[in-house]
């Protein structure tokens, strides 16, 4: 793939997330929408006309077995991840998935052994890992800033409007707080002080099995994370991080900031640092980086990060019981 070539987007399922993924493609130069996939027809012809889209399906099908699309970017529920994953890949396409990778730990092992046999680029859609804010995060945390980080603490609870009607109570798509947004204090809790000794986690439940708010904490050798989700109501949706020699708090709403400060002793810094779209551009950026280097997975979020990820997330439904078929 040459640098001045264009990328080739496909997108799988025609939601929410791919509205919002095919606006930031449109601030990408190096990105191209070429065709999108829907189960109506109808659907996917809308969409293609409202992005500028050459191409539209009306079954998924149709668009793993275009040779014209460069990456996949597979935009539904989270218990089709794992099968239109798989899929994509057998059909030689590279792979971005939204999160999270799978419902079951055993299907996300799956989809990575398959990305490596086909040698396809494959990687989670965990777009916060590229956010700028983020990555200086850590910067500052290797530098020392803080000192020795004892202690994560997050938050994600965003009410939703009418829980009966969205696929965030619907356990047959893989409903409930944990697995939709859940995951994002747990990925930030991950990626700061790794895979826990030990996890805690209660939560309750809706009428169909979803859980509706989960609270966890994880036990590490000097350090601790207290982690909270729900979609009942809206909590302040921050994230701190507190170290020996300091701070840093992320601002709301942390998974997708445009702000943090430092604070050492008495002295606060504060460092904005706006986003280009709401940021999935840099997740979009990073394939594009990998494909151009003949990468087939990013350093940034590796297959072994959403392996380790979904271990942690299947120990705390295991602790919780939450059940998916
Ligand atoms: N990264 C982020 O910030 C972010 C934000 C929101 C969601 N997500 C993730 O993205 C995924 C999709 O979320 P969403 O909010 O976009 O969901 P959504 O609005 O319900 O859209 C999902 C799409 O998937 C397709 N689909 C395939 N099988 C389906 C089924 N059995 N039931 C319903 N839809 C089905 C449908 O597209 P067609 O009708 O066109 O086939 C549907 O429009 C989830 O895994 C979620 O965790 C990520």
């Amino acid at each position: 793939m040459g640098n001045s070539q264009k990328i080739k987007w496909g997108i799988v399922g025609l939601g929410n997330i791919a509205q919002q993924f095919a606006s930031e493609l449109q601030l990408i130069d190096s990105a191209e929408l070429c065709a999108v996939a829907s189960r109506s027809i109808d659907k996917a012809q809308d969409f293609a006309n409202k992005f500028k889209c050459s191409k539209a399906y009306g079954s998924y099908d149709e668009l793993f077995q275009d040779e014209n699309v460069d990456i996949l970017y597979i935009a539904t529920p989270h218990d089709s991840h794992a099968e239109l994953t798989i899929k994509a890949l057998q059909n030689n396409k590279n792979v971005l998935c939204e999160k999270p990778l799978a419902l079951h730990y055993g299907d996300v092992v799956k989809m990575i052994t398959t990305a490596k046999k086909y040698n396809k680029f494959f990687m989670e859609a965990f777009w916060t890992r590229f956010n700028p804010s983020i990555r200086e995060t850590l910067q500052h945390i290797q530098n020392g800033s803080i000192g020795e980080v004892k202690y994560v603490n997050a938050d994600f609870s965003i009410k939703f409007e009418n829980p009966d009607n969205t696929r965030m109570t619907d356990i047959e798509l893989g409903g409930g707080a944990l697995m939709d947004i859940g995951v994002y204090p747990l990925f930030l809790a991950y990626l700061i002080l790794g895979i826990p000794k030990e996890i805690l986690a209660k939560s309750n439940f809706y009428s169909t099995g979803a859980d509706t708010q989960t609270s966890i904490i994880l036990q590490y050798e000097g350090a601790q994370a207290v982690l909270h989700s729900s979609f009942l109501y809206t909590c302040n949706v921050e994230a701190t991080i507190s170290g020996t020699k300091g701070r840093i708090n992320l601002d709301p709403l942390w998974f997708m900031t445009e702000s943090y400060s430092l604070t050492q002793g008495d002295q606060k810094t504060k460092f904005e640092r706006p986003t280009l779209g709401k940021g999935y551009t840099y997740e979009i950026e990073e394939c594009h980086a990998c494909l151009k280097a003949n990468k087939t997975e990013s350093e940034l979020w590796s297959h072994q990060n959403s392996l380790e990820l979904a271990a942690i997330v299947e120990e705390v439904k295991n602790k919780i019981g939450l059940v998916y078929s």
